[in-house]
């Protein structure tokens, strides 16, 4: 971590709100904590290509950040949640920015703990999932990509309480990291009758320094199928994955 603050001049001023967590560290100053990724742009093509059947009342987006994609649901509600009060300072700007202000309602917590009772006929979620036992993002927030060492510990508390905030009609986009592992992700989803298809995929290169922090056991488990090495390059392979109420498709 100390070289990691060296090489970007990261400032160690938010707590880590995780248990027992170290000190977090900041981006760089000047830099924007939330711009939008690669598996962002892949969530919006899946919204745009997939999306336009579900009904059009309410939508979630968990893990809201710039607000991007919450921008792209095209419901009459928008809700956003994100755990760090200054992500949804950003979802808040730029709904004003697009004209959106009106008809979003942003909520301040972990996973589904603000949304308790709540379903929406639309849910899209690009969670921290980076495999990674420290914040391993050098250039956004340090709450964006923290997985922990097999970069499911969002995942896994989301997947098994989506089940419980969608209507028989309703759908679900999700990224994710081929490397989670997809039969992990099936069996949880099978245990709340919901059922999964990859609909979109693409190879997002990784920051050198996000690279270097990739947990080992990840690294030699996935090379070749979710993590792709060209000499200096390495890429993490990103899933969109659809999610409905079994048999609903
Ligand atoms: C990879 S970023 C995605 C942001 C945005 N949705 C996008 O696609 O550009 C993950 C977001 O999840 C938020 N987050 C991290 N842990 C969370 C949790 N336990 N509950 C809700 N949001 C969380 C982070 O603050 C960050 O904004």
């Amino acid at each position: 971590m100390a070289s990691l603050r060296r090489t970007c001049g990261w400032r160690p001023t938010l707590t880590n709100p995780l248990p027992d967590g170290e000190p977090l560290p900041s981006p760089p100053v000047g830099s924007d904590p939330f711009r939008p990724s690669g598996h962002t742009g892949l969530l919006l093509s899946a919204l745009r290509r997939f999306g336009g059947t579900a009904p059009k009342r309410s939508g979630l987006d968990m893990g809201v950040g710039s607000g991007a994609v919450l921008g792209m649901l095209g419901v009459e509600r928008l809700y956003g949640v994100d755990i760090d009060p200054e992500a949804l300072a950003a979802t808040a700007d730029l709904m004003a920015q697009i004209g959106l202000a009106d008809r979003a309602d942003l909520r301040l917590g972990s996973l589904w703990e603000p949304v308790l009772h709540e379903r929406f006929d639309i849910i899209a979620s690009n969670l921290p999932q980076f495999a990674a036992t420290e914040p391993a993002d050098p250039e956004h927030s340090p709450y964006w990509s923290f997985g922990g060492a097999d970069g499911r510990r969002f995942m896994d508390p989301f997947l098994a309480g989506l089940h419980d905030h969608l209507n028989e009609t309703s759908v679900a986009f999700i990224t994710h990291n081929r490397f989670l592992g997809m039969e992990r992700t099936e069996a949880l989803l099978r245990e709340t009758g919901l059922e999964a298809r990859e609909v979109l995929s693409a190879a997002v290169l990784l920051h050198p320094l996000k690279a270097a922090l990739l947990h080992p056991d990840v690294r030699a488990q996935a090379q070749g199928v979710g993590i792709i090495r060209l000499g200096p390059y390495e890429f993490v392979d990103v899933q969109i994955l659809e999610i409905r109420p079994r048999g609903s498709a």
